[in-house]
C-alpha cells in the first residue's frame, strides 16, 4: 500500500503517526463488548449454570458443513436459550489471517455475523489501514451465543463453546492469529496474564501451535482512543509475521 494511502486510513482510524506520549496501561483488563457498555449484570440474570459437566465433544471429524450446522444447532451451554442465533464465523475459510473476538453482541446475535455493530467497523478500519478486509481474513469469536447485557463469558459456556472455535482454526490453518481482547487472548494462551503484559510479542497458540499476537479489543479502542497507535504497532507486528519478517 502507497504512504499517502495507508496515511489515509490511518487518519480514518483516528491515529496520528505522531503521536508518541504512552498513556499508561488500563488498570486490569480492557473492558472487551461492542456497544462500550459492558455493564455488570446482577446475579439474578445471569443464565444458570449447567447442571452436568459439559461432555468432551469431539469435533475433529467435522467439515464446514457439519460444523457450521451443529453450530447452528448447538445446545452446549445455557447461552442457546437467550440467543437470536448463533452467530459461526465469517470470511474466507483459507485465509492466512484469523482473528479472534470475545462473544456476539446486540447486531451480531440479530444479524448472524460477528463484528458488525461499532466495534466490528473500527476492526474494518483497522483491517483497511493494514491493507486487508474482512473478506480476506478470517473472524470468529469464543463464544457463538450472546451472553445476556454483553456480560463476560463465564469459565463453562467457554469450555462448553471452546471445541468449536478449535476446529474452525484447524480448518482455516491461518498463518497468524491475533487475539482481540483478553477474553480471546487469556482463553487460546490458556493464561491469566493482564492483556497489557501479552502485547508485543508473538506467541504459539498451545497444541494448535500457531503464531498468535494479542491486541486491545476494538470495543476498548472506541472508549480510549489514545490506545490507537498500540493497536496499530499489534497489526504491524501480525503483518511481519504474516509477510515473513518474524
Ligand atoms: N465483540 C466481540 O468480541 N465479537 C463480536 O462479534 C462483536 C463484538
Amino acid at each position: 500500500m502507497d504512504e499517502g494511502r495507508r496515511r489515509a486510513y490511518l487518519k480514518a482510524m483516528g491515529i496520528t503517526p505522531w503521536v508518541l506520549r504512552e498513556a499508561p496501561e488500563p488498570a486490569g483488563s480492557a473492558v472487551l463488548q461492542d456497544e462500550g457498555e459492558a455493564s455488570p449484570v446482577p446475579e439474578s440474570e445471569a443464565p444458570a449454570r449447567p447442571e452436568m459437566p459439559v461432555p468432551e465433544s469431539d469435533t475433529s471429524g467435522l467439515d464446514w458443513e457439519a460444523l457450521t450446522e451443529a453450530v447452528r444447532d448447538c445446545r452446549r451451554c445455557p447461552l442457546h436459550a437467550g440467543r437470536t442465533q448463533a452467530v459461526f464465523g465469517v470470511g474466507n475459510p483459507d485465509a492466512d489471517w484469523l482473528f479472534v473476538g470475545e462473544a456476539p453482541g446486540r447486531e451480531e446475535d440479530r444479524l448472524g455475523e460477528p463484528f458488525v455493530g461499532r466495534a466490528g467497523q473500527l476492526l474494518d478500519a483497522m483491517l483497511a489501514a493494514a491493507g486487508h478486509s474482512r473478506q480476506e481474513v478470517y473472524i470468529a469469536n469464543i463464544l457463538k451465543s450472546r451472553p445476556p447485557n454483553n456480560r463476560d463469558p463465564e469459565p463453562e459456556e467457554i469450555a462448553a463453546c471452546l471445541p468449536w472455535l478449535r476446529r474452525q482454526i484447524e480448518l482455516v490453518r491461518p498463518r497468524v492469529m491475533m487475539l482481540v481482547g483478553r477474553i480471546a487472548a487469556q482463553t487460546l494462551l490458556e493464561t491469566t496474564s493482564p492483556l497489557g503484559r501479552l502485547r508485543g510479542q508473538v506467541h504459539q497458540v498451545p497444541e494448535l501451535g500457531i503464531p498468535a499476537v494479542v491486541t486491545y479489543h476494538p470495543a476498548y479502542l472506541l472508549r480510549s482512543p489514545q490506545q490507537k497507535p498500540k493497536a496499530w504497532a499489534d497489526l504491524c507486528l501480525a503483518l511481519d509475521v504474516l509477510e515473513g519478517r518474524q
